[in-house]
């Protein structure tokens, strides 16, 4: 299958190598990005190259953020092409009109590498969802909140500092504000409680992030409490009801979320007879993120074309969030 590629920065670096070494059954055919950013005959800075060349069968949007985002996957599926994208800002603005655009057109549209990034989370709620209702998907979603925290508990080493890290492994978003405000979560939660529950999530759920958290802080939970904060989405449902947040929780310190180290991601998922189901690993990074857009890509190839909830069927009641938890 002959593929584009929208941006070739971390995440898309990653999936050129990865298709480069791996997958002789796709071919990278065209490249966007900005003129002179790479070095590449395939490189072109005109989306009208990539729409309207019909051998290319999908595309990989890897650009993040909202515009032009947004106006490109349009365009894409638009012309019949299926999309594969890891932004889960611009998926949990826009999943109702992109699906709707996929579903007219006959195109895909694949979301595994928004939420959790090599784990195969979104997957494995599709996969639970075909006999199970779920009550309840939450966990770790954010690698560089996660990694945040996880230096300043272990090393003691300053927010800044530890942010500053975080940007140099490529964990953290160009804007890293959306990562310790929570907001990289929030969008990851919305997308996740979309899928699991198969009804549109709201966008503006409740949302605290990690900035005013400090090394002495969390040395205090931990000597005086016992407990670790997490930066956690949480998203429930019950009898026709659903809510979601995304909040620091202060988890005790032998519990499985608070032992999840520096920018790995835990997911977990409640289904009726399958009970409760973790999903662990690198939720940040090229080449895990890379590999997800890879897995979609060889779906879209198969013939796959995922369906997606469009429509809000359950009543938003945030009470579902109050009261006690446990990890
Ligand atoms: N900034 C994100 C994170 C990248 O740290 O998890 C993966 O979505």
């Amino acid at each position: 299958m002959r593929f584009a590629l929208l941006g070739c920065g971390v995440v898309g670096g990653g999936v050129a190598k990865i298709v480069d070494e791996k997958v002789p059954s796709l071919e990278l055919v065209r490249i966007l990005t900005l003129p002179g950013e790479i070095d590449d005959p395939r490189q072109t800075s005109d989306i009208g190259d990539i729409v309207n060349d019909d051998t290319v069968e999908a595309v990989v949007e890897a650009m993040g953020g909202l515009e032009p985002a947004h106006t490109f996957i349009l365009q894409c599926l638009n012309a019949g092409k299926s999309v594969v994208t890891s932004n889960k800002a611009v998926v949990a603005a826009f999943l109702p009109e992109f699906a709707a655009a996929a579903e007219a057109s006959g195109a895909g549209l694949f979301i595994e590498a928004t939420s959790g990034g090599g784990v195969p989370w979104i997957a494995s709620i599709v996969k639970a969802r075909r006999i199970d209702a779920l009550s309840e998907v939450y966990g770790i979603l954010n690698g560089t909140s996660n990694y945040l925290i996880h230096s300043m508990e272990t090393l003691g080493t300053e927010f800044d500092t530890a942010l500053a890290e975080a940007q140099s492994l490529g964990y953290a978003e160009r804007d890293p504000s959306a990562d310790i405000d929570g907001i990289d979560t929030a969008n990851k939660c919305v997308i996740s409680a979309t899928v699991a529950f198969g009804s549109l999530c709201r966008r503006d759920i409740p949302v605290h992030g990690i900035r005013n958290l400090t090394a002495a802080d969390i040395a205090f939970f931990r000597s005086s409490l016992g407990r670790a904060p997490r930066l956690m989405a949480r998203a429930i449902q019950r009898d026709g009801a659903y809510a979601a947040c995304v909040e620091p929780v202060l988890l005790p310190v032998g519990s499985v979320e608070a032992n999840v180290p520096a920018n790995y991601n835990l997911a977990t998922l409640v289904g009726d007879t399958v009970g409760t189901l973790k999903f662990y690993g690198q939720g940040a990074g090229s080449l895990p993120t890379g590999n997800a857009i890879v897995q979609d890509l060889l779906d879209c190839a198969g013939g796959e074309r995922p369906a997606y909830a469009t429509e809000t069927t359950l009543q938003w009641d945030p009470a579902l969030l109050a009261g006690d938890y446990v990890f």
